[in-house]
């Protein structure tokens, strides 16, 4: 995701601006810009692409020569590394964003939820806007909001603002202060020698301080080169201890995990709710309309929708099928994207294909997705990355949000995916009135809750997982069982033990299993069930039943408060409640973490995997 570092010292902001960002490359990004205030002026300097071409416009700028620098005096400047959400990639859409004839200067992010309704305010009251970004409504309502306070503009700034975010703010009246707050996304201060940092990651000034204060969500902060003031929302100070920390650089961007999957697996509340929080700002309905053409004619007139992908997108396509085919009672089929490249798919307008890829780049996909524009029908690349391949070979981009994701094995990318698939299941039940309003406020109410659920369940499902874990971990074949939205859930289970522990295993609806896998069950076999709260789970249990009468042992992951399944298994991992079709979203990740167990008892590098790679440009 994007990465933000702000300096206030005696040493040239730029230099250490553009190492800060260097060290936070890993995050990912498409864009950077650094804003520099020195002698009464604030010079902008903003690139597409990699630090090298910002790093050549900030020479260019200098006269071309490598040593000289925009405005090396200045000592106080923000930067960014920017990962496009909203707004093309573009220098235009990259921060610092500018208010106020360029006298407020702010770098963001993560999503302001409510932009839209803010934007349209700020038009009618006469500003222009110069970016397609939802940020840039921050820099206007500082101004808006700015006498001679830069901390109290962002004071009443934050209480206009929804969503998840961190930003830092520098006003050309006060040029020794910077002022940042967050609400959700991480901010991070360094105290050096009469200089102060902040960043949204460590790395950033490790090199220069190793003395840092953690900023809580919905406080501001405000640096000066000598002091650091911590406020809550309201203004009034906040003690906080400045903390040492050890961590070399690289554990630093893993963030303190061992390991990126298990960062980017503590990723997914972030990811989530960047996914889903301005789409369902109202409250009551999903508004896609920052994803090009989503005509509402177009998705009225929808009569099929086929959604394609490899490995784990394929996965998200199967819990597509079934929203879509619940909610909004249309044809859905979906297919691995291999193989429906040489199918001879019949398609025409009313035709709505669904490419889901997080890097966009997966060659299977993207011939799937051109073989069925060539057949006229309509092309949504579902996409985690925006400027890839699959974004232009489409007629629409619905993008999910889980930023730059490291690990082989797709984990935050995967549930970011199945939100997506799930808004697209809700707009369309809207426009077609298969379901009524009230069901649909009640579905976007608990999509919009799954963040903190996930939180909830990451923060408890350690121990249980580990249990699992302790007594399967050597075994060599797991058999990975669900049934309806349970099957995608298995099959994504079994999928991440494959790639990352190398263990073989395989994943049937349930009701498969007497036409043939039981075969493969004896006492040594671990059974892995998907039986969380749905219409089927007594007809899981009965599978589940099956399996322990052939002396296997049965890992499930259930609904807290079912009393049903945990007396026939060895090991049950609750999930929180939810609408059963929102089950998939939580009973995923106890698979994931399971897997991940069982990879590192393995002794396994879980973020390079054997013979994978990230991206699959290849047939
Ligand atoms: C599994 C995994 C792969 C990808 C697949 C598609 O953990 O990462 O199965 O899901 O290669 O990749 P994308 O989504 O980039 O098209």
């Amino acid at each position: 995701m994007c990465g933000i570092v702000g300096y206030v010292g005696n040493r040239p902001a730029q230099d250490i601006i553009l190492g800060g960002l260097r060290k936070l490359e890993y995050r990912g990004y498409d864009s950077a810009g650094m804003s520099l205030l020195e002698d009464g002026e604030i010079q902008t300097v903003r690139a597409v692409g990699n630090l090298d071409h910002l790093e050549a416009e900030l020479e260019s700028r200098a006269g071309g020569t490598a040593t000289a620098t925009l405005v090396r005096p200045a000592t106080i400047g923000i930067g960014h590394t920017r990962w496009a959400t909203h707004g093309r990639v573009s220098v235009q859409n990259a921060h610092p964003l500018a208010a106020d004839e360029s006298r407020i200067h702010v770098v963001v992010n993560g999503i302001v939820s409510n932009y839209m309704e803010l934007r349209t305010q700020l038009l009618q009251s006469g500003c222009v806007f110069a970016t397609e970004t939802d940020a840039e409504v921050i820099a206007h309502l500082i101004a808006t909001n700015y006498s001679d306070d830069l901390a109290d503009a962002v004071i009443q700034t934050l209480d206009r603002l929804d969503g998840y975010f961190a930003f830092v703010a520098m006003a050309l009246e006060e040029p020794h202060v910077l002022v940042g707050a967050r609400r959700e996304c991480p901010l991070v201060v360094g105290r050096g020698e009469e200089e102060s940092f902040l960043a949204s990651a460590l790395p950033a000034f490790l090199a220069h301080t190793n003395r840092i204060q953690y900023i809580e969500n919905g406080e501001i902060v405000v640096l000066r080169a000598g002091s650091v003031e911590i406020r809550d929302a309201a203004g009034a100070p906040r003690e906080r201890e400045i903390e040492t920390i050890e961590w070399d650089e690289e554990t630093a961007e893993k963030g303190g995990y061992e390991t990126f999957m298990l960062k980017e697996i503590h990723e997914q509340t972030d990811a989530l709710a960047e996914t889903i929080a301005d789409r369902t700002a109202s409250g009551h309905s999903v508004d896609l309309s920052d994803s090009e053409v989503f005509d509402e004619d177009i998705l009225r007139g929808v009569e099929r929708v086929t959604f394609i992908g490899c490995g784990t997108a394929y996965h998200a396509g199967l819990l597509g099928r079934a929203a879509i085919e619940a909610w909004a009672r249309l044809h859905v089929e979906v297919d691995v994207a291999s193989e429906y490249r040489y199918r001879s798919p019949i398609l025409g307008p009313g035709d709505l294909v669904v490419g889901i890829s997080q890097s966009g780049e997966t060659a299977d996909t993207l011939a799937a997705m051109r073989l069925a524009r060539e057949r006229g029908a309509r092309v949504i690349a579902l996409t985690n990355t925006m400027g890839s391949q699959a974004t232009r070979d489409s007629d629409a981009v619905l993008l999910t949000r889980a930023g730059l994701e490291v690990g082989v094995a797709a984990t935050k990318t995967f549930t970011a995916q199945v939100a997506a698939v799930f808004m697209l299941a809700l707009r369309l039940a809207e426009l077609r009135e298969t379901l009524p309003a009230e069901r649909i406020a009640e579905l976007v109410a608990q999509l919009r809750h799954m963040p903190e659920l996930v939180e909830e369940l990451l923060e408890r499902v350690g121990p249980a997982v580990e249990e699992a874990a302790e007594w399967c971990w050597q075994a060599p074949f797991f058999l990975y069982i669900g049934r309806q939205e349970g099957v995608a859930v298995a099959l994504e289970g079994a999928l991440k033990l494959k790639e990352i522990a190398y263990v073989s295993t395989d994943a049937y609806a349930s009701g498969e299993m007497k036409h043939g896998p039981i075969a493969l069950l004896d006492e040594q076999t671990p059974v892995v069930a998907v039986a969380t709260a749905s219409p089927v789970l007594s007809r899981v249990v009965d599978n589940i039943e099956t399996v322990q009468a052939r002396g296997a042992k049965v890992i499930a992951i259930t609904t807290e408060g079912d009393a049903t399944v945990a007396p026939h298994v060895a090991t049950a991992i609750p999930v929180p409640a939810t609408d059963p079709m929102f089950q998939p979203l939580l009973a995923t990740i106890p698979l994931q973490l399971l897997a991940y167990s069982v990879a590192r008892r393995r002794g396994l590098n879980v973020d390079q995997p054997r013979n994978l790679a990230k991206t699959v440009t290849v047939e």
